[in-house]
């Protein structure tokens, strides 16, 4: 335990004052120091940015309803930001984090103090960095318990245990994008996934620190499964044991039992599990779902689920049975078993109006490059991504400050479309539609508490696959999907608006659409992205700003004091 600088302690004290009459919930403080530091995995070693050493980085434990002031002190090389995943901020984007959308990056040699709201939250949910792809080794939990004199809606686990699924790359993780997007070609796969930072028994070099999960037998654990793996969905599973599904970006769902789970990155998904097989050792394993032609990691994380107790281990370790790398179907019926719990005390409140509706597609794309400088693809253009054919450029100055001082022409327009610029057959034969995507900055416009629909479009563009869509300041409801293009006259009959699951990430399927609903009730500037980093990376993200209702209560909060300094501001 280091010593805390006097300067950080003088900061509690004044912001504890300043904001003790305010929240209602208990308030932490939390000092991140983000820093470089080495690492050796499959026998080799690098250093890599981390928030207090560790990887996967120290976890944010919380009751529902609490305050957290998180002084984020930035020893690394180069300017990042931190994000809140699933953290709603009420009225709060300063705090949010997207680099260049809410915030600009936190300069090397400084800190900053981002303030936490958790409101309707409960279960998991995680933070990361959110600026270019540092997320791959800054990142860690945060788990939000019941308030007091309230429990889970299931039975009492005996003990809990967080399972981060996380990328490792040997190289240089900000050398491949920017690599990457140097060249225009798809960036490098990863070398590994791990699982609570470690790759497990089939890679090099890896099993002597095989994450072990101790469990005593006739118990049953909760499993707080955070996937935070760079452009892989995955499959996750344990060997002859059942997972029963309780609850998923912290909301809790109608248990499911299942033998496993299909998680994208951005998810979170909390699992009971009970080890009543006969004492021995089994393994719990994470496989690459990646329905695509796009290349993939196509490697195996695992991890051992091992009983205590005297027994001879097995010669061999049975292993989980998990669905091919492009199982869309297995996907889908995992996803299609998650329902809200909608109890007396979790309840759905789904919009039924809907006030606003915007159609988007979700594509990816090339553009051409300036005097065919790409060498990375045949044809000379980069690759691409968009959203209704924007591909989002993120601009140098953040959107949230611009919007906030009325500086919004230089940085962003609003005329982000909200339906697609020209109508094909978005799922089937695609030849004759161009590749080339719009490059530009463009936000959606929200009144206060309109009632929101918005359905994705997956396109057959280029390389399809499952998009894990995420979206800042919300929980929504996912009330439908399907394959194939929307039909708008009668898809809408068959959404499910009695328990639709509510969530913050929802993997959009592959040449398919997905409805999501919520209430507009979040004054603020809010990324929407999909949580692909290389998709995120190619354009695949747009912004939408909540204007404030007319109240103090309904209207965004007024700057903290500090915020990192923009160069253009
Ligand atoms: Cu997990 Cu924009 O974030
Ligand atoms: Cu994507």
């Amino acid at each position: 335990m280091k010593a805390i600088p006097w300067f950080v302690l003088v900061s509690y004290i004044c912001l504890a004052s300043l904001h003790y009459g305010l929240a209602e919930g208990a308030i932490h403080y939390y000092d991140f120091v983000l820093k470089e530091t080495n690492f050796t995995r499959l026998c080799s070693t690098k250093s890599m940015l981390t928030v207090n050493d560790s990887f996967p980085g120290p976890e944010i434990h919380v009751q529902k309803g609490d305050t957290v002031f998180v002084n984020v002190h930035n020893q690394g090389k180069y300017g990042v930001t931190i994000h809140w995943h699933g953290v709603k901020q009420p009225r709060n984007p300063w705090s949010d984090g997207p680099e260049n959308v809410t915030q600009c990056p936190i300069p090397a040699g400084t800190n900053f103090t981002q303030e936490i709201n958790f409101s309707s939250e409960e279960g998991t949910l995680w933070w990361h960095a959110h600026s270019d792809w540092s997320r791959a080794t800054v990142h860690g939990a945060i788990i939000i318990y019941p308030k007091n004199g309230t429990t889970y809606p299931y039975t009492e686990p005996y003990e809990e245990e967080t399972i981060v699924l996380a990328s490792w790359y040997k190289a240089d993780v900000m050398e491949v994008i920017t690599d990457a997007l140097t060249t225009g070609a798809d960036p490098n796969v990863s070398d590994a996934f791990t699982i609570n930072g470690e790759p497990g028994d089939l890679y090099d070099c890896s099993n002597e620190t095989t994450y072990r999960l101790a469990v005593e037998y006739g118990k049953t654990y909760l499993l707080r499964v955070i996937n935070a793996i760079l452009n892989e969905e995955t499959f996750f599973g344990i060997a002859e044991h059942n997972l029963t599904l309780v609850g998923t970006d912290g909301a809790y769902v109608r248990p499911a039992t299942v033998d496993y789970i299909v998680i994208a990155p951005g998810q979170t998904m909390d699992v009971l599990v009970t080890a009543n097989q006969a004492p021995s050792y089994y393994y719990i394993a994470g496989s690459p779902f990646a329905d695509s032609i796009a290349p993939f990691d196509n490697t195996t994380t695992t991890a051992i689920f091992e009983y205590k107790g005297n027994y001879t281990p097995p010669s061999t370790i049975p292993f989980p049975v998990l669905p091919l790398y492009n199982d869309s179907d297995a996907a889908a019926t995992f996803t299609n078993k998650i329902r809200a719990l909608n109890s007396a005390e979790h309840p759905v409140n789904v919009p039924k109006n809907i006030t606003r509706q915007i159609y988007m597609t979700v594509s990816t794309n090339t553009l051409p490059c300036p005097n065919n400088s790409c060498s990375g693809n045949s044809n000379g253009d980069r690759l691409s991504a968009s959203l209704n054919n924007i591909s989002f450029d993120t601009p140098s100055i953040s959107i949230l400050q611009a919007y906030y001082w009325n500086l919004s022409k230089d940085v962003y327009t609003t005329d982000f479309p909200e339906k697609p610029p020209t109508f094909f057959d978005f799922t089937g034969n695609v030849d004759n539609i161009t590749l080339y995507t719009n490059p530009g900055t463009k936000v959606i416009m929200l009144d206060f508490n309109e009632t929101v629909e918005i359905v994705f479009q997956g396109t057959n563009l280029s390389a399809a696959e499952n998009h894990p869509m995420h979206l800042h300041g919300f929980s929504f409801y996912l009330v439908g999907k399907n394959k194939g293009n929307f039909d708008n006259a009668t898809d809408p009959l068959k959404y499910n608006l009695i328990d639709p699951p509510e969530v913050n990430t929802i993997g959009l399927p592959k040449n398919g659409w997905a409805a999501i609903r919520f209430y507009a009730d979040n004054p603020g500037v809010w990324f929407m992205h999909c949580h692909l980093e290389r998709h995120a990376s190619w354009g695949m993200d747009t912004v939408l700003i909540v204007k404030n209702g007319g109240t103090e209560a309904t209207s965004i909060r007024p700057p903290p004091s500090y915020m990192p300094p923009c160069s253009k501001s």
